[in-house]
């Protein structure tokens, strides 16, 4: 896994950035695994800029998102699709329907989950997935037990995703108790998988997720089985990493290296 520590939150979101514009440029066609939250907000920011100041195009991107909340309509300020659209679809030229985002408000679940991971296959598969990861170490809403090989599916979120992201709404029994997520396995076979980390409260659950064991308990540290994995976090974030020392050597020495 490759270990990129940045000085702050808007370095880890600039340093994120460049490597979605690089894939980008390589392949106008990309598809982008996108994640919602607060963690990617400063990466949506600067994509809107390098579109708006830099022409970085959309125009061929296909983009598949994590997950959504059950019973969230996609006008409520809540959702995975308000938050996409507000923060980056509506200010970037990508076609409409080149966007994914599972659906909190389908009659029928278990045929959408299935229709998501055949659209993927469809696509091409996902060539840069971007990954936030909670307090408790989920990716997406895989929430600890998990399987590793799990697909897209419906998960109960934990009490502690509950409660962290009660911060949204007004009150935290308005926090939807489901939610439709891509599964682990899904997420592994992105090509590339890009996780961000910021804050102290995600010090233990970073460090868990490079150097613990892979585990269904952190399920981000499923990434350690991926052959093309990258976690760029900030300082506060990588506060608990015995190998601290070692990820600033090889990126300190990077640009010498053969
Ligand atoms: P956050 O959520 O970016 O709002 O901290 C991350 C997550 O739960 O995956």
């Amino acid at each position: 896994m490759e270990v990129i520590v940045t000085q702050n939150a808007q370095d880890m979101s600039l340093t994120a950035a460049r490597v979605v514009a690089k894939v980008l440029n390589t392949k106008p066609n990309a598809v982008l695994g996108l994640a919602t939250g607060s963690t990617p907000l400063g990466l949506y920011q600067e994509l809107v800029r390098m579109h708006q100041d830099e022409g970085l195009d959309f125009s061929q991107v296909t983009t598949f998102n994590l997950d959504e909340y059950v019973g969230l309509t996609r006008k409520h300020p809540q959702s995975y699709h308000y938050f996409m659209y507000e923060n980056l679809f509506k200010h970037i030229n990508i076609p409409k329907q080149n966007i994914f985002i599972p659906s909190g408000t389908t009659d029928n679940y278990e045929a959408f989950c299935q229709w998501y991971e055949q659209r993927i296959v469809e696509c091409g598969g996902i060539d840069l997935q971007i990954l936030g990861i909670g307090s408790d170490g989920h990716i997406a809403f895989n929430e600890p037990s998990s399987s590793l090989g799990s697909r897209t599916r419906i998960k109960t979120l934990a009490k502690q995703t509950i409660d962290d992201n009660a911060r949204f709404f007004d009150a935290p029994e308005q926090v939807p108790i489901y939610a439709i997520t891509m599964g682990v396995g899904t997420i592994l076979e992105a090509r590339r998988l890009l996780l961000l980390a910021n804050g102290v409260n995600k010090a233990a659950a970073i460090a868990a997720t490079i150097e613990g064991p892979v585990t269904s308990m952190i399920t981000a540290s499923a990434l350690q089985l991926h052959r093309n994995a990258m976690v760029i976090v900030d300082r506060d974030a990588a506060s608990q990493l015995k190998m601290l020392d070692y990820y600033e050597w090889i990126q300190a020495k990077m640009p010498d290296a053969p």
